[in-house]
């Protein structure tokens, strides 16, 4: 189906760039895996996500490396307090994100035997801080599941894919743009590392200004190439 030989493309593509950035929470999915291996890699993973949310990744690494000393697990991390956990975000800024995986720490191990839930519908209604996106980032990466992400990264790209002609913030424009990214991820064998891609290739291709359209692994798919407009606006910008 064009599904799979899309994503056939974007994780060929995302095989040659992955481990170019260094990223520390980036490990690659194990079948193999128990459930409270699974448990923790959604941990590791929880916390790069919010990190990385507002942040770039250059500057996520140290504080992510640092605080996994720190807090090793989430049982460390729920031991803890605000101060010391604001310590280890001081200069990341937007704080609440911290205040908030601390208490979801707390919960998780006063409330569900210390772990994270295991998939993401749980996950979003449980956990504080945890919206649709992190928790389709946290599923997928961490325990292999067919749930979409929808990034700042990702609905731009999504946007110009399909070519979406209507506000970027409308509710109908999100629910498309939601398909799409459930679209290019249901039945992958790599939903993780599918969601990384698009993510990555949003982050470093298709970008805000001049997308690089000639190194792009979806543009024989893209729309918005196909009718020349990708280096335009974004596509949804134009109401
Ligand atoms: N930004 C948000 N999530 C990311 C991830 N998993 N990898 C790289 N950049 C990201």
């Amino acid at each position: 189906t064009q599904a799979k030989a899309i994503r056939e493309a974007l994780l060929s593509w995302y095989d040659t760039v992955h481990e170019a950035r260094g990223m520390p929470w980036r490990k690659p999915f194990d079948h193999g895996w128990s459930a409270e291996q699974r448990a923790q890699r959604a941990y590791e993973v929880w916390i790069s996500e919010i990190m990385l949310q507002q942040t770039q990744v250059v500057t996520v690494i140290p504080y992510y490396n640092k605080w996994m000393a720190k807090f090793p697990t989430i049982k460390d991390l729920a031991r803890s307090d605000i101060d010391t956990v604001n310590g280890l975000w001081k200069g990341l800024g937007y704080y609440s994100r911290a205040a908030r995986i601390l208490q979801g720490a707390q919960k998780a191990v006063k409330e569900l035997s210390g772990r994270l839930p295991n998939n993401a519908k749980d996950m979003e209604a449980s956990i504080p801080g945890i919206g649709r996106y992190s928790a389709g980032a946290i599923c997928s990466i961490a325990y292999n599941q067919c749930v979409p992400v929808l990034d700042g990264n990702v609905h731009r790209l999504l946007s110009r894919f399909l070519a979406l002609h209507t506000p970027p913030k409308a509710k109908q424009a999100l629910d498309v743009l939601w398909e799409g990214a459930a679209a290019m991820v249901e039945g992958a064998d790599r939903p993780g590392d599918t969601n990384q891609a698009l993510i990555e290739l949003g982050a470093t291709i298709c970008k805000v200004h001049d997308p690089q359209c000639a190194s792009c692994p979806l543009q024989p798919w893209c729309t918005a190439h196909a009718r020349q407009q990708a280096a335009s606006k974004v596509p949804s910008d134009a109401s």
